[in-house]
């Protein structure tokens, strides 16, 4: 019953979000140039499950400023995005298939992929400066800038293109997983906080909160991506199964049964943390289940 209500949730965030994101790449078309928009479109709107939106929207509650919460939840698909399209380039990953659908070079080609990435990015930190035009107090883009640069996913991912197999440990990979994955979860959960119209106190203690939900749920989330891989099938999936051989991942480095055993206590501590907020959606809780059970 429980998962049908965050089913039901998800579906409509796609519904009223597709539409958003549809806009937020829609320009006239280019005169010499109209492949790059197509490339931006092309992974942007070929589905996803927009997990990030959702915690941004549940962190937020029915008080927040809802253009505010709708321009935060593109912003994090734009740049999340673009992180794909990067993750997928022959020089990283080599992925052949994304979202379903062959990845973004594979069709543009490398060097229209890197621009189309480089664009959405841009394009992410524009929506985050109007939020925080309207209400300076929320400071979304310095925290994004934070979350995705050299001290979150950008760094996050060179650490796991460059670490040696001698060097892979919890430690390590714990480190290349907060930040390639965990720091942007941790930012949407932080967002959707202060966005709400709480009085200040009650949104600092919240955003604490949500900091240790959202940097658990992330990691939790990259370790069930690593073990989807081993185990999931790519029609499922939507992406190529089996693509970490020779990657730091939690499975290669300490076995399927211990990711699983680390996975759940990750995901039991995000769903205690809630206990201490003032409120908290019960789809937060539910979010847990969904990342621990999902198959794509
Ligand atoms: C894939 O993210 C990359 C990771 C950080 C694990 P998602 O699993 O959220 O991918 P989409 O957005 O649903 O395609
Ligand atoms: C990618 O991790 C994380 C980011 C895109 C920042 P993976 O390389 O495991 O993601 P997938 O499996 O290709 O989606
Ligand atoms: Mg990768
Ligand atoms: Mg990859
Ligand atoms: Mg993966």
């Amino acid at each position: 019953m429980n998962s049908v209500s965050l089913v039901g949730f998800l579906d409509q965030l796609v519904r009223d979000l597709t539409p958003r994101l549809e806009r937020a790449v829609e320009e006239p078309s280019h005169r010499y140039t109209p492949e790059l928009r197509e490339a931006l479109r092309y992974t942007l709107l070929a589905g996803g499950k927009r997990i990030r939106p959702a915690v941004i929207e549940l962190w937020a509650g029915d008080d927040a400023d809802r253009e505010s919460v709708a321009d935060a939840q593109v912003a994090v698909e734009l740049i999340h995005t673009a992180s794909l399209i990067l993750d997928d380039l022959p020089s990283m990953d080599d992925a052949h298939l994304r979202r379903g659908r062959p990845a973004c070079h594979r069709v543009f080609g490398v060097d229209t992929a890197i621009l189309a990435a480089t664009a959405l990015l841009a394009r992410g930190f524009e929506y985050l400066g109007g939020i925080d035009a309207r209400r300076p107090e929320v400071q979304a883009t310095v925290m994004f800038a934070h979350a995705v640069g050299l001290e979150g996913m950008i760094g996050g991912q060179h650490v796991d293109l460059r670490l040696e197999a001698e060097r892979r440990d919890f430690d390590s990979l714990e480190y290349i997983h907060r930040h390639k994955t965990g720091a942007l979860f941790e930012a949407c959960g932080r967002l959707g906080c202060r966005l709400s119209r709480a009085p200040s106190q009650t949104v600092s203690a919240r955003e604490e909160v949500a900091r240790v939900y959202s940097r658990n749920l992330g990691l939790a989330f990259q370790i069930k991506d690593d073990l989807l891989d081993a185990t999931g099938h790519a029609d499922e999936m939507g992406k190529d199964a089996r693509q970490d051989r020779g990657k730091p991942t939690f499975v290669s480095v300490l076995g399927q049964k211990a990711s699983v055993e680390i996975m759940e206590r990750l995901l039991a501590t995000a769903r205690e943390s809630l206990h201490h907020a003032d409120r908290a959606d019960p789809l937060l809780g539910e979010l847990c289940d969904y990342v621990m059970a999902r198959t794509k």
